[in-house]
């Protein structure tokens, strides 16, 4: 028996039953506490066909952790041990503030589906800048993403300010930044999408940028409840301004349309997420020619998944709600899974596989 296959029986029957016996967003605590616990440790070496090289950073693996995971950068080392490529933390807002009341998290486990409406729950940038400093110090192996979002009580015309204040102050600790526009738990956040908005924005985060001589690459995350034109007009806007990145997508507001009856409010991920995101990736890749490069996320819990978002258009993939389903050892399992589809499908890297089906 593999350790894999160990650390898969434990979490089954032993720590799964246990945390679902609690309230999701406990056992999420829980876990971000005994992730955090975890003895620094260096996994294997990935083979070096998982790497990818995008924006000048080197990626051992295809494979991060999506946001709302670790929001406030408290378990860094976990995330190395347990095998990911890079690790997505935020969302990170301005201020500390406490998010939506309780409850605000749901399990749909007959659909391995998760619903969150936490409302960006964050100890804010201050809190979490000398974390990231103290484990940039010590020296880390994955790249990190820092994704940031505005402060719930922020108005409308202070939004583009909160975004530049969080790249004043953490900028320089990201490997590269996730701009959220795309949580449908914060009232009117998603109405940054329009084409007219994420101008501003961008305009408000060039001119900030724009002094540093190697500026941090700039993505921007998006929803999957998107009409197909808007999406095509955001893809033209993000050519036309040279956004790095898509992040596609966050969660969905959609219930029947992806076979979920669930009376509880707020953003929708998992398993019945994974065909949107599919498609979506797909439309970004063949609407941008392959020009800009995306990160998948939506309900991957297996190789066969990853592959299928690589080769729909993504350089890049991401998860979060099959971690809590499928347990700790999936990063490895999906590694060595795509290690294999690479092989069988006669491909040398991952980046000669990516947009190969739009
Ligand atoms: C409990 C929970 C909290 C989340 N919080 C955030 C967040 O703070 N910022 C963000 O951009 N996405 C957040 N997400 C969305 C995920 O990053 C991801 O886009 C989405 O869950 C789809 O991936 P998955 O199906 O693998 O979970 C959250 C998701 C969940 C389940």
């Amino acid at each position: 028996m593999s350790a894999v296959s160990i650390i898969d029986a434990i979490y089954r029957h032993l720590l799964q039953r246990y945390l679902f016996a609690r309230d999701a967003e406990r056992a999420h605590r829980m876990t971000l506490r005994m992730l955090a616990a975890l003895p620094a440790f260096t996994p294997p070496r990935d083979r070096p066909e998982l790497g990818i090289k995008l924006w000048g950073i080197d990626f051992p693996n295809p494979i991060g952790l999506a946001a709302g995971m670790d929001k406030d950068a408290v378990a860094i080392g976990g995330w190395v041990t347990l095998g990911f490529g890079f690790a997505e933390l935020g969302t990170i807002t301005p201020r500390a503030q406490p998010g939506n009341d309780p409850p605000r998290v749901w399990r749909v486990p007959e659909r391995r589906a998760l619903i969150n409406r936490l409302g960006f729950p964050s100890e804010g940038m201050e809190a979490v800048a000398p974390r990231i400093e103290r484990i940039r110090k010590a020296g880390i192996s994955i790249p990190l993403a820092l994704n940031f979002g505005p402060n719930s009580d922020t108005p409308p015309e202070g939004i583009a300010a909160d975004y530049t204040a969080l790249i004043e102050r953490l900028g320089r600790l990201a490997d590269f930044i996730v701009i959220n526009v795309s949580s449908p738990n914060t009232p009117g956040l998603r109405n940054w999408q329009s084409p007219k908005k994420i101008g501003e924005l961008f305009e408000a985060i060039r001119e900030h940028a724009g002094a540093s001589p190697r500026p941090t690459p700039v993505l921007v995350k998006i929803s999957p409840d998107l009409e197909r034109n808007e999406l095509f007009r955001i893809c033209e806007t993000a050519l036309a301004l040279g956004v790095d990145g898509i992040v596609a997508c966050n969660t969905t507001v959609v219930r029947e349309a992806v076979g979920v009856s669930s009376p509880h409010p707020g953003g929708l991920s998992g398993r019945p997420i994974l065909i949107r995101t599919r498609e979506l990736i797909r439309d970004i890749y063949t609407h941008t020619r392959g020009q800009i490069p995306i990160i998948g996320v939506g309900g991957i819990s297996s190789a066969e998944d990853a592959w299928l978002d690589i080769r729909a258009g993504a350089s890049l993939v991401e998860l979060y709600t099959a971690l809590i389903y499928e347990g700790p050892g999936l990063i490895v399992r999906i590694k060595s899974g795509l290690a294999d589809l690479l092989r069988r499908g006669g491909f040398r890297s991952i980046s000669e596989a990516v947009g190969i089906d739009r």
